[in-house]
């Protein structure tokens, strides 16, 4: 294994039923490094994320996370959760409590933090995604773009260890799109050690290390943008480029 690898996975496969929806995926992605993740729907993007963070079991192969495997269930399975941080397309924020309530949940819940200190967190985070003076509001109250920054100050009140993110801007208005994907940038800026599924090329051009494309379950490539985007290999890619970049 690679020294500085936070996430490797080893010749996964899972099927739902018949259908074989990962096969034989190997992949690494060291600390610091932002992986972008694109392929058509159903090529298994989101699934692989499910996998890391064991919101989906695997057939066979290995998972680790820095290091170590990933454990089966109880208080190892929860705390490698918090290690990985997930933001999906949906922001999933608890309608019914403030935002700052939202952020410092989860840190008292499974960090054991005491309230003062989570909430007293909570605010630096909301800070950092440009937030603070909206703690008090329900999520209703902001925008999609808002909200979709709550949840991800929400995964990085855990000290999350690597933030996967699954089509973060997808369900947004186009004007809310690059305020999501700024504090993204920032965060890789930062170090951030980050696996992305995404449709936005410019931030894959922009702030990926490597591109990862998935079609029919399988890894066709794994490269840095550039070369990725000036001489796709494939034909799945080629066409894949074709369609969106065309739109
Ligand atoms: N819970 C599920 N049960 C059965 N099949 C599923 C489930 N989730 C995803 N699939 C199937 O697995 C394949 C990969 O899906 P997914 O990982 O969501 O792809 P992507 O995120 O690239 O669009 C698709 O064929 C999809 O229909
Ligand atoms: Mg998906």
């Amino acid at each position: 294994m690679a020294v500085d690898s936070l996430i490797e996975l080893r010749g996964v496969n899972k099927y739902y039923g018949q259908s074989h929806v990962l096969q034989d995926i190997d992949l690494t992605v060291s600390r610091g490094e932002v992986v972008v993740v694109i392929g058509p729907s159903g090529s298994g993007k989101s699934t692989l994320c499910r996998t890391v963070n064991r919101l989906e079991t695997i057939e066979s192969g290995r998972i680790l996370i820095d290091g170590r495997p990933l454990p089966e269930e109880g208080r190892g399975l929860a705390r490698l959760r918090a290690e990985v941080g997930m933001v999906f397309q949906s922001f999933n924020l608890f309608a019914h409590r403030t935002v700052l309530a939202n952020v410092s949940l989860a840190q008292i819940k499974v960090r054991g933090r005491k309230k003062e200190d989570a909430d007293r967190r909570s605010l630096r985070l909301l800070d950092r995604v440009g937030l603070a003076s909206q703690a008090d509001k329900l999520p209703a109250q902001l925008s999609g773009g808002q909200q979709q920054r709550v949840a991800i100050a929400r995964a990085l009140a855990m000290d999350p260890k690597v933030m996967l993110f699954d089509e973060p801007t997808s369900a947004l208005d186009p004007e809310m799109i690059n305020e999501v994907l700024e504090v993204m940038r920032q965060l890789a800026r930062e170090g951030m050690t980050m696996v992305v599924v995404t449709h936005e090329m410019g931030f894959a051009r922009s702030a990926a290390n490597r591109v990862v494309f998935m079609a029919d379950g399988r890894i066709v490539e794994d490269r840095t943008p550039d070369d990725f985007f000036t001489a796709p290999e494939s034909e799945r890619a080629r066409d894949f480029l074709s369609k969106i970049l065309k739109h």
